[in-house]
């Protein structure tokens, strides 16, 4: 891979000022912050470049206001969390660009941290304009990207100004692409990928990078279902897109070819109704799900097979659910084969990577997030990672003089 430049190559900045595109992206609730793991990612980036004396401009987007101000989306609400989080005072700034940007650094010191607004309440964000960027780029000089969870998005603030100023990867982005590279890019192998989640449709284009790029694809979810019914065996009421049974042939097909043994679950958890402990839950083969039945997770059976297949990986590569893991009893397989990945972690035989929304939820829920050797927040951009496209915010750091 081209290599891009990190914090380590930075001369000396004090006194210098410091774009630095973060994805302060937060989750709220009633106007509050509920969980602050991306402003906690991007903490480290932050300090060391206000520590070496820099005045630092911290550019993010908040929500989607689609180009107009919008104060619900300000990132006024959550200065007071990165402030929390940096133990340090942040100025709010209410533009990106223009004179009251001058101002603010007329007033700062080397070392002081400032927020700017949200970058999408201007439509040259997500149209990445030209003279947007430039506006921007006038205030900086040099540009720090550590927003890998929107580096898939080619936006002025994300893609852009990585050609208008020095650009240097920061620390969270640093470890995620290096992560990235271990765990796809140059492999140790045996590599498992585990690909959950409700839908085939959603991951076509994850299924058909991985297949052939690993040694075991491991189908769990709703998605198992539309695998398994395109084996011809009945899933009853089951979460299935029945329409995608070429596609799912096709990738079978490529998985032959390439060498890659697809695991499908032979024992599933079924029940009539899904809610929480339903009394109709059983364990049976996936041959006698009865036509009222949901299949749910995967049995444990199937749940020990996949433990022992993972016993002979080296790198593991891990995106969405096994099972309906929100609802109990249909996290069992999730959690189970999330806690043999983090004991062969912690033995050292298994590189893990995860990543995706509900994955680490799923983790959390396993109380192994921290066991696994990396956990990316990213949703989108994580996924189109695993899909093999070229993130453009990443591809900028990496063509960046
Ligand atoms: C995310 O929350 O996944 C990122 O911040 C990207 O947000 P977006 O999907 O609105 O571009």
């Amino acid at each position: 891979m081209s290599q891009f430049k990190t914090l380590d190559d930075l001369g000396d900045i004090s006194g210098k000022v410091a774009l630095v595109r973060v994805d302060l992206n937060l989750p709220m609730r009633d106007g509050e912050v509920t969980d602050a793991t991306r402003a906690r990612a991007v903490a480290p980036t932050i300090l060391e470049l206000a520590d070496a004396g820099a005045k630092v401009l911290l550019l993010t987007h908040f929500g989607r206001p689609e180009g107009q101000r919008n104060s619900t989306m300000s990132t006024s609400l959550i200065q007071r969390t990165i402030q929390d989080v940096l133990g340090r005072e942040v100025m709010f700034i209410s533009e990106v660009s223009g004179p009251v940007v001058e101002q603010s650094l007329a007033i700062m010191r080397p070392g002081d941290i400032g927020l700017l607004e949200n970058t999408r309440f201007w439509p040259g964000e997500e149209a990445n304009d030209a003279d947007f960027a430039r506006a921007i780029a006038a205030h900086g000089d040099f540009y720090v990207n550590d927003a890998f969870s929107a580096a898939h998005r080619a936006h002025a603030s994300t893609e852009g100004l990585a050609h208008l100023l020095p650009a240097y990867a920061g620390r969270a982005m640093q470890a995620e692409l290096e992560a990235l590279d271990k765990a796809l890019g140059h492999p140790q192998r045996p590599v498992a990928a585990v690909v959950g989640g409700a839908k085939v449709s959603t991951k076509m284009g994850v299924l058909e990078h991985l297949v052939g790029r690993v040694d075991h694809l491991i189908i769990g979810g709703g998605m198992a279902n539309t695998f398994l019914a395109a084996r011809g065996i009945a899933v009853g009421k089951s979460l299935c897109e029945h329409e995608l049974t070429g596609d799912v042939a096709a990738i079978m097909e490529a998985a032959d070819r390439s060498g890659c043994v697809v695991h499908l679950p032979y024992d599933v958890a079924v029940a009539r109704e899904f809610a929480p402990n339903p009394p109709s839950l059983r364990v049976c083969n996936v041959h006698d799900v009865a036509a009222d039945e949901m299949i749910l997770d995967i049995g444990p059976q199937a749940t020990e097979a996949l433990a022992d297949a993972l016993k002979t990986c080296r790198t593991l590569v891990w995106n969405g659910p096994l099972g309906a893991f929100e609802t109990p009893p249909f996290d069992t397989a999730t959690v189970a084969l999330a806690r043999t990945a983090a004991a062969l972690t912690r033995e050292g035989s298994l590189v893990s990577v995860a990543g995706g929304g509900d994955t680490v939820a799923a983790l959390n829920q396993a109380g192994v997030t921290g066991e696994f050797s990396y956990v990316s927040t990213a949703g989108g951009a994580f996924l189109e990672w695993m899909e093999g496209r070229e993130l453009p915010g990443v591809a900028a750091l990496r063509q960046a003089d």
